[in-house]
């Protein structure tokens, strides 16, 4: 018989999951307890943008015409403990208030529910990122006879889909390496496996790790290319003829050096926080201090865009000048707007007296919410209207698509910085523009 799979948390990772198992060919139950999601992804939709994923869900949530109907959702734990095989935990686990460390009130809530109502001899899978050592302490909630294996996962936003289907590598972390649950889930991954995807079996400790060590890696690679930057602006060289160059040695590779106004989201900040948390409670917290630095430059990129928007408008106050903002979202193709670098800098310069006008074509209402104040525009064209600067600061298609002249005959004063080194300077400057960006020469 086919395993029966359940995923518990349908977010991002919870609700890509669920239908990429149900692609696999697997029944999934998925489980949230907010009423208005499961409403939501029973209709086939998801309450944020992910390309592709509404289409997946459509093809098998149950109810929907034509659907392989087999993905449902619920709100019952009962329901849940009943059906699955195979629980996958994929709840959040955000940055707590005021502090470094990461808040594992989902997971552990999530645990608790499950541990009352799991059949014996189900295995339940631990994805979400949690701190190293959590899944020992969690495999003591459960109840005897029911293993737990920790699984993690590496998708980005905007590939969610692709990455899930199709990943890079799996890494199934264990208590006894051959036993039951590495065979369970062999057997979960077969198809992606098949396909080429090389399956990594560790101990609990590594499979937590691997995970921040991934995004602490990829952190500390922009942070890189971002102090590169710095030293390029001060000695009058050029980070992107940079970042290619030093790219073509393989070691190194092109990807993530793309200088900017650095990262955001709700991962790589937060994770690289909560692994300096958890290491200073493990007594090596100097193996990590590196990472206070990745995060300080990290910070000082959107200090500097603030700085070059105020020195392009002559280098006194912002108070009346128009500064329209060309993205909203942490990156392209996702309406993800949690510690977005692109709306931080919108905020501090609207805090300092700027009239800002932000566009983007995703993220508004999320933008919205968290910054009501700030001014919002339809469109990049309406955004940029009478602006004395215009910050390209997400580096969406539909921008690097823009017809530069037909902006330059709208804004007040024809002045772009290039917050994501993403735009064609060229043809910017071609169409009368003053192109500025980060980590480069001015020409
Ligand atoms: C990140 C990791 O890439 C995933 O592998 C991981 O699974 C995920 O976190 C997670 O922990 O769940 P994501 O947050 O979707 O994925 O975003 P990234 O594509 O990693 O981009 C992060 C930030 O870095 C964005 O703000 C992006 O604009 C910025 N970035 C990226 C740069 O500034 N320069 C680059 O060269 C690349």
């Amino acid at each position: 018989m086919a395993l029966k799979i359940t995923v518990i948390g349908t977010g991002y990772l919870g609700a890509t999951h669920a239908a990429a198992m149900a692609e696999l060919g697997f029944e999934v139950l998925g489980l949230d307890v907010v009423p208005e999601k499961i409403e939501l992804l029973s209709s086939g939709r998801v309450p944020m943008y992910e390309p592709g994923l509404e289409d997946l869900l459509a093809k098998h949530v149950a109810g929907i015409e034509g659907s392989t109907g087999r993905l449902r959702f619920t709100t019952s734990w009962e329901e849940v403990g009943a059906f699955g095989d195979v629980h996958f935990v994929c709840v959040n686990t955000p940055q707590k208030h005021g502090e470094y460390a990461c808040d594992m009130s989902y997971v552990d809530a999530a645990f608790a529910s499950l541990a009352a109502v799991v059949r014996e001899g189900a295995l339940v899978v631990g994805k979400s990122t949690v701190p190293v050592g959590s899944a020992e302490r969690l495999a003591g909630l459960l109840p005897e006879g029911v293993d737990l294996a920790w699984n993690p996962e590496f998708l980005r936003e905007g590939f969610a889909v692709q990455d899930t289907l199709r990943p890079d590598r799996i890494v199934v972390g264990v208590q006894d390496f051959g036993a039951r649950a590495e065979k369970t889930l062999r057997e979960v991954y077969a198809v992606p496996v098949g396909q080429g995807s090389p399956f990594v079996v560790t101990d609990f400790p590594t499979a937590e790790l691997v995970k921040t060590a991934a995004n602490s890696f990829l952190a500390t690679k922009i942070s890189f290319i971002n102090a590169m930057a710095e030293v390029c602006e001060a000695a009058g060289g050029d980070v992107a003829k940079l970042a290619e160059a030093i790219g073509h040695d393989d070691r190194i590779g092109a990807k993530f050096l793309r200088a900017g106004v650095g990262f955001g989201g709700g991962c790589l900040p937060k994770d690289i926080r909560a692994f300096m948390a958890r290491a200073g409670e493990l007594g090596v917290d100097q193996a990590l201090t590196f990472l206070r630095e990745i995060d300080s430059i990290n910070m000082r990129r959107r200090g500097q865009m603030v700085e070059m928007a105020r020195e392009v408008l002559g280098g006194n106050s912002f108070l009346g000048r128009r500064v329209a903002v060309l993205g909203a979202t942490f990156k392209p193709d996702s309406d993800d707007v949690r510690d977005s670098p692109a709306l931080n800098v919108a905020g501090q310069i609207h805090l300092q007296g700027g009239q800002v006008t932000v566009y983007d074509p995703k993220g508004m209402e999320n933008a919205r919410r968290l910054f009501p104040t700030l001014g919002y525009a339809e469109t990049a064209l309406d955004a940029v209207r009478g602006a004395d600067v215009v910050l390209h600061l997400t580096e969406w298609r539909e921008f690097r698509e823009l017809d530069p002249a037909e902006l330059a005959a709208v804004a007040s004063s024809p002045v772009i910085l290039d917050g994501r080194n993403a735009l064609d300077s060229e043809l910017w400057r071609a169409a009368g523009w003053t192109y500025r960006a980060m980590g480069r020469p001015r020409a």
